[in-house]
This record gives structure tokens, sequence and C-alpha cells, in this order.
């Protein structure tokens, strides 16, 4: 089997005596768009974070192209690649866009002068922010707040982007342009793992699907196939209407 970009195995994680990840093995290829869901508290934000390096796994390890990186800490793994976009994010409210970018490029990937200009704006143009480029972070709406988030992972020009409920807050309408900007970052060679509660966002550009619940991963396969998993369906059922419909379809 070849490399994959990232892999877990037997990935653990607890605080104090509360298991909030458990004997997760799972693989992450290069160029997919891994879709991540499950319910509040199911472990989704800490996984990331041990992907990410901020937080230590208790048991097992993540290998990240082939090298065991667990002990790799988080400022390491981002001047290697591995960029999160998190949840709630933190941007510099009284820099300006562009600057906040710069922050990203330098802080994140360890890129200098031109380069760190050049990454800067790049991410400015993929995430159809250029026009804001002068404005205060603090003065954005939220779907500009959320583009900035994701454009200052990019910033760290990142083989693999974490992406934490970028969606959560939006309108409907807000919805498809941030689905664009995740093909986008797709398109540009960037393989995306995209934590999101909006189910139908995820499946709009997501080539897999994995499930957790408290802390263990339920369903990992083909979206049409997590989604009508009997699991999956139980958590999800009534929550989102689109599950509803395919069931009508399927019993057609
Ligand atoms: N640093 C920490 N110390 C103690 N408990 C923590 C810590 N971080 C997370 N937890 C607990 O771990 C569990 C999982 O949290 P996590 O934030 O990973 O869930 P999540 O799936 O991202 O939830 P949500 O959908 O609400 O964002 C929760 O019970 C949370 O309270
Ligand atoms: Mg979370």
């Amino acid at each position: 089997m070849s490399t994959a970009l990232l892999e877990t195995r037997s990935l653990g994680r607890s605080f104090g005596k509360l298991e909030v990840l458990s004997g997760l093995d799972f693989r992450v290829e290069q160029g997919e768009v891994l879709g991540i869901i499950g319910p509040n508290g199911a472990g989704k934000s800490t996984l990331l974070a041990v992907l990410g390096g901020s937080v230590p796994p208790s048991t097992g390890s993540v290998h990240y192209g082939g090298e065991d990186v667990t002990r790799r800490p988080a400022h390491w793994r981002a001047r290697h690649g591995i960029a999160t976009s998190y949840q709630v994010p933190r941007p510099f409210l009284g820099m300006t866009v562009l600057e906040n970018l710069l922050v990203g490029a330098r802080f994140g990937a360890g890129l200098r002068g031109a380069e760190a200009t050049a990454s800067a704006v790049r991410a400015l143009e993929l995430t159809n922010l250029t026009p804001q480029a002068d404005a205060l972070a603090g003065s954005l709406r939220l779907l500009d707040r959320k583009r900035l988030e994701v454009a200052r992972a990019l910033a760290a020009r990142p083989r693999v982007l974490l992406l934490d409920e970028v969606a959560g807050g939006l309108t409907e309408q807000e919805l498809p342009p941030l689905i664009d900007l995740v093909r986008t970052v797709r398109d540009s060679g960037v393989t995306v793992v995209w934590i999101e509660h909006v189910v139908h966002a995820l499946t709009a550009v997501a080539s897999r699907l994995m499930c957790l619940t408290y802390g263990r991963l339920i369903a990992d396969g083909a979206p049409e196939d997590v989604l009508a998993s009997p699991e999956v369906r139980a958590i999800y059922l009534g929550i989102e209407p689109e599950l509803g419909e395919g069931d009508a379809h399927a019993d057609a």
C-alpha cells in the first residue's frame, strides 16, 4: 500500500479519566477532502489538535508522509505543511487582513521577506479576500472572518489543511462561497480534512466521510455509504432533512 499523507495508529487521548479519543486508525490520502462528522463533544476538535500537534496523544501515533511525527511539536508540523483553521478564530483584530496573513506566512511557515508576501497575497486571492486586504480584521462580517481564518492557514503554504467548523454560524446563502473556497483549495493541490456539523456542506465537496462518536470511529468510507449507515442515521436523523430524502429514493 502506498504511503498515506497522514495516518493514525491506535490513537487515543484522555483528559484525566475522560477518554476523548480511542483506538483511532485511519489514513488521509494525498489530494482527498476527508469530511469528519459527529455530535458535540465527540472529540473532533481534539483529533485535529492531535494531528496539528498542539495536543499530544495519550496512546498511539501520528504519521505524516511516512514519518512518525507523534513527538513533533505544532510549530514543526506547521513548518512542514500541516496547517489548522480553528473552530474559534483569533485573528489580530487591530491588524489588517493582509497583515494577519503575513503573520501566518512568517510564524506559521517560517517564510521571510518577498516569499512571505507572495504567500500572503496568494492566500488573499484563493479566498477572494483581495478587496479586503487593507480592512481591519475586526471590521469583517462573519463570512469574511471565516475566509480570513482559512486564508491565515493557507498563508503557511500547507500540504494538508485541517478545517474545524468553518461553516458554523453561516446562513444557507453564505455556504456556497465557502464550499467553493474548499474546492479551490483542493484544486490547488492541498489535501483537506474538514470537520463540519453542516453535513450537506461537507458532502458537496468531501470525497470521503468519517463519523466520530465518543472518540471512536463508527463509519469511514464513501459519503453516501457513511450517511446510509444505521448508526450514523441514528445520530443525524431529523437534524439534516437531506438524509431523509436520500432514504426516500433508496426505498423507491
Ligand atoms: N483540554 C481539555 N481538558 C479537558 N477536557 C477536554 C479538553 N479538551 C476537550 N475536552 C473534552 O473532550 C471532549 C471532546 O471535546 P472536543 O472539543 O474535541 O469535541 P468536538 O467533537 O469538537 O465538539 P463540538 O462539535 O462541540 O466542537 C469534550 O467532553 C470536552 O469537554
Ligand atoms: Mg469542536
